[in-house]
């Protein structure tokens, strides 16, 4: 799925978000605290967007990581053009290929609702970072219930569905991003698996009334990670 609607998927991104999906990026990057000496991983790079502005104007090594060739061929063409010494490569947040508490940050913008196994996927994230290695994960979540909240899940299970089938071509695509928002846990339960997990002291900022929220966390040390 994430191969076919590549070609399409930054525009929609801007469109559907009004441009706010680049100021929510923008604060998931200035949460991570890059260090010039540092290494940090996007999971879920997508199109590269998260991975480049980590790498903009910092001497830090970052490396970008997708199961999806589509999206990495974009993201690839992006790194070439910005001449940064991205490193991309192809591969499964579920099994993240760095060795144990290597990685002084990693960053997931939009992608952890998609893991098949959510308790996994952030084990893998706190096993790969060092001891007090930051994780940042900016996720959609659903908003309230007031005035607000009604004519956002609106928009966001009527019109945005609409509009993703009508411009990406593929009907399934953008339904199944609220289908999957609304199968993803709510905020405490996240912070509560992100601590399963064996990532701690988290600072949690909401955007869009609650539509977005941004999740920072920092590896406890020694870890207790739940099994995988
Ligand atoms: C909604 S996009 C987000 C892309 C990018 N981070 C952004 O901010 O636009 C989700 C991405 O996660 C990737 N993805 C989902 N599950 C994955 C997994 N288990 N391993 C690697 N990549 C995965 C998809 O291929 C897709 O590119």
């Amino acid at each position: 799925m994430f191969d076919a609607i590549s070609p399409t998927y930054d525009f929609l991104n801007h469109l559907l978000s009004f441009n706010l999906d680049r100021l929510w990026r923008r604060a998931a990057v200035k949460a991570l605290h890059v260090q010039p000496d540092g290494t940090y991983l996007d999971l879920c790079t997508g199109t590269g967007d998260v991975a480049l502005l980590l790498q903009k104007g910092s001497e830090a090594r970052v490396a970008g990581l997708d199961f999806s060739s589509g999206m990495l061929r974009l993201a690839r063409k992006k790194a070439i053009r910005s001449g940064g010494k991205l490193f991309l490569a192809r591969g499964n947040a579920l099994a993240v290929p760095f060795r144990d508490g290597v990685l002084d940050g990693v960053v997931v913008a939009f992608g952890v609702r998609n893991f098949e196994d959510w308790d996994r996927g952030l084990s893998e994230i706190a096993r790969a970072l060092k001891p007090g290695g930051r994780a940042v994960i900016l996720e959609f979540s659903e908003p309230g219930k007031g005035p607000f909240g009604c004519a956002y899940l609106h928009y966001f299970r009527r019109v945005l569905p609409f509009v993703g089938h009508v411009v990406s071509g593929r009907p399934g695509a953008y339904a199944y991003l609220p289908a999957t928002v609304a199968g993803f846990p709510r905020p405490a339960e996240v912070e509560r698996k992100l601590a399963e997990a064996g990532l701690g002291n988290v600072f949690k900022r909401t955007f869009a009334g609650g539509a977005v929220v941004l999740y920072v966390a920092e590896r406890r040390s020694p870890i207790t990670a739940v099994p995988v």
